[in-house]
């Protein structure tokens, strides 16, 4: 029996943009210092579910549970103790990287913002970057400061959407060990998302395979590719891409 914490729980979660229907019922749950992957190919619905996630569109039907209260109806209380990052949204890009993590650290009402902010930097191997100007960062060092600001408040949940896209691979090495230490340290739960496989299999313990906004599949990396008889994830995922996958009678999940 596990009895395990659950920190997110989303049940049958439906979301529709007029016709068309990006997530048809997805349902899963994140325990404490688990690390949940969200794997499909481009419009899956990856990106929908973590706005659901993060307040920031409602779902057409289904619920969320967060640290065991409705988010919605506890949404403030709940998404204190939330952060996220994305490799595609930026922090202001004129701003200094201390200055904006100061500002974000006063929004969360962070207690030492100073001395978080400077643990933080220190945590990612960014402290040269303090004075840099935002906008001129490479990717792998604005995807380390996204990570220093997602971190600010301690959160319990960490929402990742693509983080380490456009990373090099010694920093997308770096930020999954950085990860892994936060999760065994903090007990840190992680929703991932990413294209790397190599990401899935490293940071997640577990994942959903998500296709047309339905699971497709779930479980540990290698249970999942196993089951459709594949010998990589990668290489279940190119099957799935390609309408391989149907043949071997997975439709309908
Ligand atoms: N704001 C929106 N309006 C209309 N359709 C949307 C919107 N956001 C997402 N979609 C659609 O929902 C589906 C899932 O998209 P998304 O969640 O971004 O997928 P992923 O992140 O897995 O690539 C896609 O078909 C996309 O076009
Ligand atoms: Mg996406």
């Amino acid at each position: 029996m596990n009895h395990s914490t659950v920190i997110l729980e989303a049940d049958k979660l439906v979301k529709t943009f007029g016709d068309s229907t990006a997530l048809d019922g997805l349902s899963f749950q994140v325990t404490k210092g688990e690390s949940l992957g969200l794997l499909g190919v481009n419009g899956a619905g990856k990106t929908t579910a973590m706005n659901l996630l993060l307040g920031l569109t409602t779902p057409t039907s289904g619920t969320i549970r967060m640290f065991g209260k409705d988010l919605w109806k506890h949404r403030i209380e709940i998404l204190k103790q939330v952060n996220f990052s994305s490799a595609y949204t930026s922090l202001p890009s004129n701003l200094l990287v201390w200055q904006n993590l100061t500002v974000f650290a006063r929004l969360y009402g962070v207690a030492k913002p100073k001395q978080r902010i400077e643990e933080l930097l220190e945590l990612l191997d960014i402290t040269h970057l303090r004075k840099s100007v935002t906008g001129t960062l490479s990717a792998g060092e604005s995807t380390r400061v996204n990570l220093a600001k997602a971190l600010l408040n301690e959160p319990r949940l960490l929402l990742l959407d693509e983080p380490t896209a456009s990373l090099d691979p010694d920093i997308a090495d770096r930020v999954r060990k950085l990860l892994r230490k936060l999760q065994a340290e903090r007990g840190l739960s992680i929703l991932y998302t990413s294209h790397n496989m190599r990401d899935i299999e490293e940071v997640c313990d577990r994942l959903i395979f998500l296709h047309g906004g339905k699971v497709l599949a779930e479980g540990t990396p290698g249970e999942v590719h196993e089951r459709f008889h594949r010998s990589s994830l990668e290489d279940l995922f190119i099957g799935v891409a390609r309408g391989e996958i149907d043949a071997i009678g997975l439709k309908p999940l």
